[in-house]
C-alpha cells in the first residue's frame, strides 16, 4: 500500500480519546518483506509454543458469548468450506493469523503497563477506531488476538521494552472481495438485549 495512504490512516487512528489524553498506544508496523519475515519466524514459533498473552486471555466463554463465537466460527467455516468436527483444517484456517491471511502490513498495538486496565481500554479504542478508519479508506483490516499469544516472542522479535505489554495485531491491505472468507456478515445482539432503559 502506497506510503501516505498508510499514513493518513494513522492521522486518523491517531485521533483516539484516551483517559487524560495519555495515549498509551504505540504501533510497531511492518511491510512487505518485514512482513513476510515476521509471518515466517511467527508461524514456526508458534506451531509449539504455549499460550503468554501480556494481558490474560478469557478464562471461559458461557452462554451467550459461547453462542456468538460459536456462531461466527461456523460462518467462517461454512465460508471457506470447512466442515464441523473437521479438526485437522480448522487448525490450518486457525493458523492463517499467523500469515497475517497473507495481508501486505501488520501493525502490532502496544500499551504501558503501568497504564493497567485502563491503559489497554484505550489501546482498544485505537484498534476500533484503526478499523473505522481502515474502513473508511476502502481498506481492510482485521484485528488479531490471536498473536497476543506470543507476546513475550514478539517483544523480543521487535527489540521492544519489557514496559510494552502486546494488546493485539491488526493486519491490514486491500480488500480481497473474491475471497470465500468476505463472503458473510456477521450479526449484533439488538439494543434491547443490551441496554438497560431507565426513563
Ligand atoms: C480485540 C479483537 C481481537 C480479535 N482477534 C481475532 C483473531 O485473533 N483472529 C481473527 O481471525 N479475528 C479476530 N478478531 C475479529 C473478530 O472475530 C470479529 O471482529 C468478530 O467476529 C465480528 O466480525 P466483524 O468484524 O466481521 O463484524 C478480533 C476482534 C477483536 C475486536
Amino acid at each position: 500500500m502506497p506510503r501516505p495512504t498508510i499514513e493518513r490512516l494513522l492521522d486518523m487512528a491517531q485521533r483516539t480519546p484516551s483517559w487524560c489524553n495519555t495515549q498509551p498506544w504505540r504501533v510497531t508496523l511492518t511491510s512487505g518483506a518485514a512482513t513476510r519475515q515476521l509471518a515466517e519466524a511467527l508461524s514456526e514459533h508458534q506451531s509449539d509454543a504455549a499460550d503468554q498473552p501480556d494481558l490474560p486471555f478469557p478464562v471461559a466463554y458461557r452462554g451467550e458469548y459461547l453462542a456468538r463465537r460459536r456462531e461466527c466460527g461456523y460462518q467462517l467455516y461454512g465460508a471457506v468450506g470447512i466442515e464441523r468436527g473437521d479438526r485437522a483444517r480448522s487448525a490450518l484456517q486457525g493458523r492463517e493469523n499467523f500469515r497475517f491471511f497473507g495481508a501486505p502490513h501488520f501493525a502490532l498495538i502496544t500499551t504501558e503497563r503501568d497504564l493497567g486496565t485502563y491503559g489497554a481500554i484505550d489501546c482498544g479504542g485505537y484498534v476500533s477506531v484503526f478499523l473505522l478508519a481502515a474502513q473508511s479508506l476502502g481498506l481492510a483490516a482485521i484485528p488479531q488476538a490471536a498473536v497476543a499469544a506470543h507476546s513475550p516472542w514478539l517483544r523480543d522479535y521487535f527489540g521492544l521494552p519489557g514496559n510494552r505489554l502486546v494488546v493485539c495485531g491488526i493486519s491490514f491491505g486491500f480488500p480481497d472481495q473474491a475471497h470465500p472468507a468476505n463472503g458473510f456478515r456477521t450479526g449484533r445482539a439488538p439494543i434491547t438485549e443490551v441496554v438497560d432503559w431507565r426513563d
